[in-house]
């Protein structure tokens, strides 16, 4: 027999091969399954979601309407309105430390295609980037979307036994980048000073490239952020992403930038004039005008309010037996470990959420070291926490 006749019959209405590892995020999932809850009429305790808590500041809405009222809303520079970058470069030199110039500026549509433009950038068929895990889980199936491998290094193991242990294991020569997410979604992690400088070490000794999502970066509570581009030898080997989203309370308007060396910055240029042709312009005005404008005085009361619902999830989470260890010094999540509730942690999440209607995210989500634990986000009002303290409390009780 040929090969060709035991070979599958193949059909052209087929997915591309690029796809057949790219999940379509679980934690989507979960938040259809809530919105089919709501919609028939339930009261969910939502701690699944990713969103700041609070609307956005009424100058940045102010300022789209005025650029409608302007008709500022014609094609723009498909990298971004020249005086948007400026503002950008402003901004990362003073706040982030970065010495990036006008040219290494991308807006982009969210930190999601900052990241899709990066590892379009960076990666061939193949080519490997380490991860970090928990990682937040879209980065993976961005990797395998653009025809990478994601690589996945356990945390934990990098704490125990050092970064060039844990990474070191895992590098072949495919790999081509680490991604960084600090602060950390989901476990709320704030990679240190130290930790930062022994990755870029690892990365400068084996010619690695460095993917730093950033999008975290105003909600620090404890210690520092650090920009892993700022570190000695790292500013040209390394793919800074920013976003609204969170810092601004901006997650619909849907614009974050990436700050890149080249040849990168023009790869991820393209990969956005490809995709998107850019960012709508009015939303890019009103960026504008949040970069600008808003002061640091904002986003220190921002963090005192997460600082308080943080605590108080983690309390509540300890009376119930679900101790939160470390407490996270960022972002706004927690990652208790629930192995405790028996079962696997999708298991767990899915009978929380028919059993006590609590919307939480299994750990699996975000890769290799998971298993055992679930998000619980705390951008939530402080009586919400209550209440879904409170229907976990029942749940446990009535077990
Ligand atoms: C770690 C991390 N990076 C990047 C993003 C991208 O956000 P956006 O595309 O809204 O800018 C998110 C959003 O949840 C995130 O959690």
């Amino acid at each position: 027999m040929s090969a060709s006749a035991s070979a599958p019959p193949m059909t052209n209405l087929r997915l591309s091969a690029r796809f057949a590892d790219v999940g379509f995020s679980e934690i989507v999932r979960i938040r259809n399954r809530v919105m089919e809850l709501k919609a028939a009429g339930e009261t969910v305790h939502q701690f699944e979601g990713g969103e700041p808590f609070f609307e956005t500041p009424e100058p940045i809405k102010a300022a789209m309407r005025q650029a409608l009222v302007e008709n500022k809303t014609r094609y723009a520079p498909s990298s971004g309105i020249p005086p948007l970058i400026e503002v950008i470069v402003e901004k990362v030199r003073r706040k982030n430390g970065i010495p990036a110039e006008p040219s290494q500026i991308v807006v982009a549509v969210g930190g999601m295609q900052g990241l899709y433009g990066a590892f379009n950038a960076l990666l061939d068929p193949g080519d490997e980037v380490l991860l970090l895990s928990p990682y937040w889980t879209p980065t993976r199936d961005l990797i395998h979307m653009t025809g990478g491998r994601a690589i996945c290094v356990e945390t934990t193991r990098m704490l125990a036994e050092g970064v060039d242990a844990a990474l070191g294991v895992r590098l072949t020569p495919r790999t081509r980048a680490i991604l960084v997410n600090t602060p950390n979604n989901p476990t709320g992690r704030v990679l240190t000073r130290a930790e930062l400088e022994a990755i870029a070490a690892f990365a400068r000794r084996h010619d690695l490239v460095v993917v730093s999502d950033e999008a975290y970066e105003d909600l620090v509570y404890d210690g520092e952020h650090v920009s892993i581009a700022t570190l000695p030898g790292m500013a040209g080997r390394t793919i800074s992403v920013y976003t609204l989203s969170k810092s601004y309370g901006m997650t619909g308007w849907r614009i974050g930038y990436a700050v890149a060396p080249e040849p990168f910055i023009t790869g991820i240029k393209t990969s956005v004039l490809y995709s998107t042709n850019g960012v709508s312009t009015p939303t890019q005005w009103a960026a504008l005008v949040a970069l600008r404008d808003t002061p640091e005085s904002f986003f220190a009361e921002q963090r005192a309010a997460y600082r308080q619902r943080r605590d108080r999830l983690i309390a509540g989470l300890a009376e119930l037996g679900l101790p939160v260890k470390p407490v996270p010094d960022g972002a706004f999540y927690v990652f208790p470990d629930v192995s405790r509730l028996g079962g696997t942690s999708t298991e767990i999440a899915l009978r929380l959420l028919t059993e006590a209607r609590v919307a939480t995210v299994p750990g699996t989500a975000f890769g290799c070291s998971g298993e055992g634990h679930l998000r619980l986000s705390y951008a939530l009002s402080l009586e919400a926490i209550e209440r879904g303290l409170e229907a976990l409390r029942h749940y446990l009780a009535a077990r």
